[in-house]
C-alpha cells in the first residue's frame, strides 16, 4: 500500500505511539481489504462510545491512545451506556456512570464531542454527498451512505479511533463507486404509510440482501423519520449499510443509475402480506400488559417529539408505566424551547439523553424499576430486545405505542 512520507513516519512510530498505534490498525485493516491507498476523511463518528461495548478494557485503551493523542477531525460520540444528568433517577448504577465518564472523558481530552447520539445527521455532524468520513453505529452508517450519499465503511471502534487521530481511511468499500452500485432490487408494492412501516421493509429486505445493497422502487415519498427506521432496520436484521430509493436518494436519480449500469442479482416484492408478517414475527409480546414504552431508537427527532407532545397534551402516563422518549442532547435543547419537553414531563413521560435500552447495563434497569415488557415503533429495538436484554417486546405503530403508554396496555 502506498504511503506518503508522512504517513510513513507515523507509522513507523516517529511522532509517537497515537499515530503508531492508529496508522497500525488502518494500514492493516486497508491490507485486508486490498487498499492501495489512505484517503482522508472529514469526520468521525465514534461507536464503542457506551461502556456496555468497551468494557474496562477498552475504556483502558482509550485512555492510554489520550495520553498524547488528539483527534484531526471533527468527531461525535455514539450512543453511551446511561443517561448522563439523570442516571440516577432511572436507576442506573453510580459504577457506571463513573466508568462512562471516563471513557467520555478520554474521547473529549482528544476533542471529541460527548453528543451521545445515534443520530449525529439531526443535530451535530451532517457531511455531503461524496464526502469521505469513517463513522460508525450500523443505523447512522446505512442513513448517511443511502439518504445523504456521503462515504463510508462500517467502523468499528478501533478503526473509527485511529481514523479519528490520523484523519484517515484505508481506500476501499463504500468509499470506491464501483461498490455503491445496487446489487438486488424490490419493488414495493404496497403503501407505507408509517415510520414503522418503513421499519418493517427494512427488517424484510435486510434478512434477504444480508450485506447486499438493495434497491427499492415503488416509494415516491418518504420523511427522515421513516428514512432513519428503514435504514436501522436494514442493518439489524442484515448488515446493509447502503441501499438506494429510486428518485429519491441522491445516487439513485433512475433505476440504471442505482445500479451503475448493470443488473440485479435478483428481484423480490415486497407486498402487504410481507408487512404483515414482518410485524407479525417482530411482535414477540402477546400479553396485555406491559411496563416500558420506548421510542427514539434511532434518536428521536423533532419532528418526533412534536407529534408525541401533541398527543400528550393533557393526557398522562398511566401509572407504574415507564414511558422513555431516546434524544440527543441537541434535539432535547430544541425541545426545551419548543415546549414540547414540558409537555411530555407534566404527562408523565422521560426523556432519556445519551443512551437507549440496547446500549445500557439494562438488566440493572430491570431490576430497579421492575420491568416486565416492552413497547416500541422500532423495527431495531424490537429486535434486539427479547435476545440482548431478555425482555417481551411489542412491536407497532407509534400512535399505538402512546395510546399504551396512556391506557397501561396494549
Ligand atoms: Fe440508536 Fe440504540 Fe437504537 S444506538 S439505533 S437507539 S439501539
Amino acid at each position: 500500500m502506498y504511503l506518503t512520507e508522512e504517513q510513513q513516519a507515523w507509522y513507523d512510530g516517529k511522532n509517537g505511539f497515537p499515530l503508531q498505534k492508529a496508522m497500525e490498525i488502518i494500514v492493516q485493516l486497508g491490507k485486508i481489504y486490498g487498499a492501495e491507498r489512505l484517503i482522508p476523511i472529514s469526520s468521525v463518528h465514534m461507536p464503542g462510545s457506551s461502556v456496555v461495548v468497551s468494557g474496562e478494557a477498552g475504556v483502558k485503551f482509550v485512555e492510554k491512545m489520550a495520553e498524547t493523542g488528539v483527534f484531526r477531525v471533527p468527531t461525535t460520540l455514539n450512543t453511551g451506556a446511561l443517561d448522563m444528568e439523570s442516571w440516577e433517577s432511572l436507576g442506573y448504577k453510580r459504577a457506571t456512570y463513573d466508568l462512562q465518564c471516563r471513557l467520555t472523558g478520554a474521547y473529549q481530552k482528544m476533542g471529541a464531542t460527548a453528543l451521545h447520539s445515534c443520530t449525529p445527521y439531526l443535530g451535530g455532524s451532517l457531511p455531503r454527498k461524496g464526502q469521505h468520513i469513517a463513522w460508525g453505529e450500523s443505523s447512522a452508517i446505512a442513513f448517511i451512505n443511502s439518504v445523504v450519499g456521503a462515504r463510508t465503511n462500517r467502523e468499528g471502534g478501533p478503526s473509527a479511533l485511529a481514523s479519528a487521530i490520523t484523519g484517515l481511511a484505508a481506500d476501499y468499500g463504500y468509499h470506491l463507486d464501483e461498490n455503491r452500485a445496487g446489487q438486488f432490487l424490490i419493488h414495493v408494492d404496497t403503501p407505507l404509510k408509517t415510520s414503522t412501516d418503513f421499519g418493517s421493509l427494512g427488517y424484510w429486505t435486510g434478512k434477504i440482501v444480508e450485506s447486499g445493497v438493495p434497491v427499492f422502487t415503488g416509494i415516491s415519498e418518504a420523511s427522515v423519520d421513516q428514512l432513519k427506521m428503514l435504514s436501522a432496520a436494514l442493518a439489524s436484521s442484515g448488515s446493509v449499510a447502503l441501499f438506494h430509493i429510486v428518485g429519491l436518494t441522491p445516487e439513485a436519480p433512475t433505476l440504471d443509475a442505482a445500479f451503475l449500469g448493470g443488473k440485479a442479482q435478483s428481484e423480490m416484492v415486497f407486498d402487504q402480506k410481507a408487512l404483515n408478517e414482518t410485524r407479525e414475527k417482530l411482535n414477540k409480546h402477546h400479553g396485555e400488559d406491559i411496563s416500558l414504552v420506548a421510542i427514539g431508537c434511532p434518536h428521536a427527532s423533532m419532528e418526533e417529539l412534536e407529534e408525541i407532545a401533541g398527543f400528550m397534551k393533557g393526557k398522562k402516563v398511566k401509572s407504574g408505566i415507564h414511558f422513555w422518549i431516546m434524544v440527543s442532547v441537541a434535539i432535547k435543547a430544541i425541545a426545551q424551547r419548543s415546549g414540547y419537553l414540558d409537555i411530555i414531563k407534566e404527562a408523565g413521560g422521560k426523556i432519556v439523553l445519551d443512551t437507549c435500552p440496547i446500549l445500557s447495563p439494562m438488566q440493572d434497569l430491570i431490576k430497579a424499576n421492575g420491568l416486565k415488557s416492552m413497547v416500541t415503533n422500532s423495527a431495531k429495538l424490537a429486535h434486539y430486545g427479547p435476545g440482548q436484554i431478555a425482555i417481551p417486546t411489542y412491536y407497532g405503530d407509534l400512535e399505538k405505542c402512546l395510546n399504551a403508554a396512556v391506557s397501561g396496555k396494549i
